[in-house]
């Protein structure tokens, strides 16, 4: 097995530097195994290889682009990415294999992408989309995204989740793995659940969500030395709100002081199913005048789910939320938009109904709880159309990156995600691949256009995560739960 340290440093600094020119890499967890699939699919696909150079620019003139699209979605079937939503993989990709640069190429329907180059400015942008400190350039790429357990003493002992919930510390991961005892869980073929009823009323419309992942790659982890600050779970991104409350940072200081040596504490994915925090489950009924109920599922030892009442009431003033408990995984209100996104998506679809709107072609706009705003509509193709107002952009391709992110993550909510959960509340899909985040080649294409200001940046990727949400639930005709697309229901 070749690691992303073994290519030939000339190709991996080019894999490097296309990825950052075209904002291919944004906490950078997932891009080695990726830029190596990559790199591994141009050395061995015959028509991968005569398609480099001059002759891939003769071909995606004949219109053969599609193809080499196509095949270099398919390979990406392999992996994961949550934050960029492939479509500027699949640029980075096609671009590097036709002889192009970023710097040098325009993509269809894009707007012109102007990369800083000032790396202060593009991390700015970089830390108002994802919501905490982020660096972007070729060495994130590269994996360089400074992760914990990367920057771990190799002498540390190794702290893991044991069988019976609790911890258990080895001298290395083996030991601890075999002191676990755990085998990682599959997904099921149970149904997903909707822990929530929509309450008894003449209603408009109506809304009801399930439980869904955050689905950040990185798992939890931290090391500490006695005595010592622990390494942050947050290394280059914010993990979409879903690390902010991780124990594991705590948990490796109390471990190092006891123990008198550095720990490492890793979550495995089971893990972080079980206890890391799901987007509470809504219920929505809303009546023709506008005014409603928000039904809020409120789980055993989640974080007090005050802060939704204000962001929902603020772009739906005619709500009335309602705090329902019920048996489930950790809910958290700092989850991205969660609360406010479903108001707002049910509240811009209400007014699409009133107006009899088409299903397909009609923008939605949606603002941010900041002030950034986003105007999306689902186009007849499939593909979206994303614009976007978010103050001075500092960054074009950061901030285009971002956009597309929050288009892929919106369509997978609306369509596919979700985690089973049985009636004591204990998740049952366990693995990534079941939480139903879209692959590359389920992911349709994204036109984005920035439209630049000289106000103060502010978050724009949010309102487009949002307004997507609204045009996706539209097109697939308002049906009254979500995932809209999965097989299970
Ligand atoms: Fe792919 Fe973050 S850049 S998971």
């Amino acid at each position: 097995m070749t690691t992303i340290e073994g290519l030939d440093p000339e190709l991996r600094e080019r894999w490097a530097r296309q990825f950052s020119a075209v904002g291919a890499s944004q906490c950078g967890f997932c891009t080695p195994g990726i830029i190596m699939r990559l790199a591994a699919l141009a050395g061995s696909d015959a028509a991968l290889r005569s398609a480099s150079g001059e002759r891939a620019s003769a071909l995606r003139r004949a219109g053969h682009e599609g193809a080499l699209d196509g095949r270099i979605r398919s390979a990406l079937r392999a992996h994961l990415c949550r934050c960029t939503g492939w479509q500027t993989i699949v640029e980075a990709a096609t671009d590097l294999l036709g002889g192009a640069t970023g710097e040098e190429k325009d993509h269809k329907g894009s707007a012109r992408r102007i990369r800083s180059t000032d790396p202060l400015l593009s991390a700015w942008r970089a830390q108002l989309e994802g919501g905490h400190i982020q660096s972007n350039g070729p060495s994130i790429a590269l994996g360089g995204g400074g992760f914990a357990d990367d920057t771990a003493p190799r002498d540390a002992l190794v702290a893991l989740v044991g069988r019976d919930g609790g911890v258990v510390v080895g001298e290395n991961l083996v030991e601890a793995r075999r002191l676990s005892g755990k085998i990682q869980g599959r997904n099921s073929s149970r149904p997903l659940a909707y822990p929530l009823e929509v309450p008894t009323g003449e209603w408009a419309l109506t809304l009801r969500t399930t439980w869904v992942e955050p689905a950040y790659l990185e798992l939890d982890a931290s090391w500490c030395r006695p005595g010592r600050t622990p390494a942050s779970p947050l290394a280059n991104g914010g993990a979409f709100g879903g690390k902010r409350r991780s124990p594991v940072p705590g948990l490796a200081r109390r471990l190092a002081d006891e123990t008198g040596r550095a720990v490492r504490v890793l979550w495995s994915r089971e893990d972080v199913v079980r206890k890391g925090p799901k987007r509470p489950p809504v219920a929505i009924g809303v009546r023709a005048d506008g005014t409603g109920v928000i039904r809020v599922a409120r789980t055993p030892g989640s974080p007090s789910l005050s802060s939704l009442h204000d962001s929902i009431v603020s772009v739906a003033g005619g709500f009335v939320v309602e705090e329902v408990d019920v048996a489930g995984p950790p809910v958290d209100p700092g989850l991205r938009c969660a609360g406010w996104a479903e108001a707002a998506v049910v509240e811009a679809c209400l007014r699409l109904q009133e107006n009899r709107e088409a299903r397909v072609g009609v923008p939605v706009e949606i603002t941010g709880l900041d002030g950034g705003r986003a105007r999306v509509a689902i186009v007849e193709d499939g593909s979206v159309a994303v614009e976007v107002w978010a103050g001075e952009p500092l960054d074009e391709v950061v901030l285009r990156s971002y956009c597309i992110g929050a288009v892929h993550q919106a369509l997978g909510w609306v369509r596919s995600e979700g985690v089973a959960v049985d009636e004591t509340g204990q998740p049952c899909d366990l693995t990534i691949r079941s939480f139903g985040v879209l692959s590359a080649l389920d992911t349709p294409r994204v036109e984005v256009t920035i439209h630049p200001s000289d106000h103060w940046p502010l978050n724009g990727s949010d309102a487009v995560f949002v307004a997507t949400a609204a045009a996706a639930w539209w097109a697939d005709g308002l049906p009254p739960q979500w995932p809209t697309l999965r097989g299970r229901t």
